[in-house]
């Protein structure tokens, strides 16, 4: 095919949420091998975090075309980001955000290395005004959701959710009746599996509002990339598609890349995760010593919170369990009131002759460590793809947003593993843990070898996320003439 002469300059714009930057950086990485020009920008507060913890800026040193560029996401530097108040990000945005990247764009300052203008913006599809501002000047967008097919077509449905009367109603709700208004998951979803956002009776709820109008939004865009697979998702993907015609599947996107990174014999240390924590690798010495798939690795993602009970409840399931456990407790996981956010002594303690506890690990390196044999996880999308790849069974304790759609998913669609859903209970946690390291293992382990089988197939050469991603270089090239 002929193209023009001028090299694509793509910026690329995450939501500002680990997973969802992780992921991005990997795209990032991949249009970058491909040869594209690329700007990538990101809030103030993680690009700051990303650089205090990780090797970022020498990892994309390599790449002549790629730029960091930074905007403000309008909040505190002190403001949490994370639990409930991550939502109060998308105000400051539309206010202070989406004026900034209009006059960054219009005034050059988002111009390439070599000083050329932006010819296709990729960005989170849930922030929507990039598409706004992209159709104001004339630039083409595509959207990305960082989230996997399956809540995405949820969060996508949530008005015809609305519309069928299907969310709770007032006075005692049973969180069990089946919500038949989500097409392609009739026979399955309930109420406690639609995203958390939907657990509300009042439609003028500001969250609820958004997603409803953001997800819709997003398919307004050129495309639609999504980081999930075609034999994951395929059924799936075909409602999608039916909204959506260009949809571009290019996961898992941390395999493909490291892939891409093997077959071009990159050097492996570009492989080190980003984090906007500092990594405690002292847990793979651990592992070490641990015998094969006796280990079960805890970890809530970035942005859950958990109260103190909760987290006491966590520790004596694990505890009672006996099984041997690899723990990731942030210094912020825990609420904070008044020395609440302490780690209790009695765990601390506790936790010696069975248990290790970081505050942040490699989590591709241990969830692909031979003594890991089953995932405690709040099934962000991220940690749930990273754990197909790895082949490791789930119990899944979503929090919020689209973890409640991944955990029905997880185990009801693909039997890879177990919803714990709205139950943080000692007594269950202890039985699930040993259930998931025991008895039901040998029944989890097939399904879950099959699965990373197929995704590992389908970021190699003539595998569905491979072809995808040649189209989806082509059609940038197009847009970018
Ligand atoms: C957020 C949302 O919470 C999630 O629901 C959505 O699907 C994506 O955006 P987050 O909570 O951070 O993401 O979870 P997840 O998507 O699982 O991403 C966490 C990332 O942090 C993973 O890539 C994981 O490998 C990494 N991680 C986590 C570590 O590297 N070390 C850790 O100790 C814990």
């Amino acid at each position: 095919m002929e193209q023009g002469s001028q090299v694509p300059h793509v910026i690329i714009f995450p939501l500002p949420a680990l997973g969802p930057v992780n992921s991005t950086l990997k795209l990032a990485e991949l249009l970058s091998l491909a040869g594209l020009n690329i700007t990538f920008l990101n809030t103030d507060f993680n690009h700051d975090r990303l650089v205090l913890h990780s090797n970022i800026l020498d990892r994309f040193a390599s790449f002549p075309g790629f730029q960091f560029k930074t905007i403000s996401d309008g909040l505190p530097a002190d403001h949490p980001r994370a639990g409930d108040r991550f939502m109060e990000l998308f105000d400051s945005f539309k206010l202070v955000t989406k004026p900034l990247f209009r006059e960054m764009l219009c005034s050059g300052q988002l111009n390439s290395v070599t000083g050329d203008s932006v010819t296709c913006i990729i960005a989170d599809g849930i922030l929507s005004f990039p598409i706004d501002v992209g159709h104001e000047l004339g630039i083409p967008v595509i959207s990305i959701r960082t989230i996997s097919a399956c809540s995405f077509w949820a969060f996508f449905s949530i008005q015809d959710i609305i519309e069928a009367g299907e969310l709770p109603s007032r006075g005692h709700e049973d969180m069990d009746r089946l919500i038949t208004s989500v097409p392609g998951m009739e026979t399955f979803l309930r109420l406690r599996d639609l995203p958390s956002i939907c657990r509300t009776n009042n439609l003028e709820d500001p969250n609820l509002q958004h997603n409803a109008y953001a997800n819709r939004q997003s398919v307004q865009a050129q495309g639609l990339i999504l980081n999930t697979f075609e034999d994951l998702e395929g059924p799936i993907l075909s409602h999608i598609r039916s909204q959506c015609p260009k949809v571009y599947t290019l996961g898992p996107l941390h395999t493909f890349l490291k892939f891409r990174l093997e077959s071009e014999n990159a050097l492996l240390q570009s492989l080190a995760p980003n984090s906007i924590y500092k990594v405690d690798k002292s847990c793979i010495e651990w592992l070490n010593a641990q015998p094969l798939k006796s280990v079960i690795y805890v970890s809530f993602g970035s942005i859950t919170i958990l109260t103190r009970d909760e987290l006491m409840e966590f520790w004596y399931g694990l505890v009672n369990s006996k099984k041997r456990f690899l723990w990731v407790i942030r210094p912020d996981l825990v609420t904070q009131k008044d020395d609440e956010g302490q780690i209790p002594m009695e765990l601390l303690e506790g936790t010696k002759d069975i248990g290790y506890i970081v505050g942040w690990a490699p989590q591709e390196e241990v969830l692909a460590h031979q003594a890991v044999g089953g995932f405690l996880t709040h099934s962000g999308w991220n940690s749930t793809l990273e754990s197909i790849v790895a082949g490791v069974p789930m119990i899944c304790w979503s929090y919020f947003y689209d973890q409640q759609v991944n955990s029905r998913f997880v185990s009801e669609v693909w039997k890879l593993g177990m919803d714990m859903k709205d139950v943080c209970d000692r007594v269950i946690i202890e039985k699930m843990v040993n259930d998931l390291m025991g008895e039901k293992s040998e029944v989890f382990m097939k399904s879950t070898v099959e699965m990373a089988r197929l995704a590992s197939e389908s970021v190699s050469e003539g595998g569905s996320s491979y072809c995808n991603f040649n189209r989806l270089i082509e059609d940038i090239r197009l847009m970018s003439m």
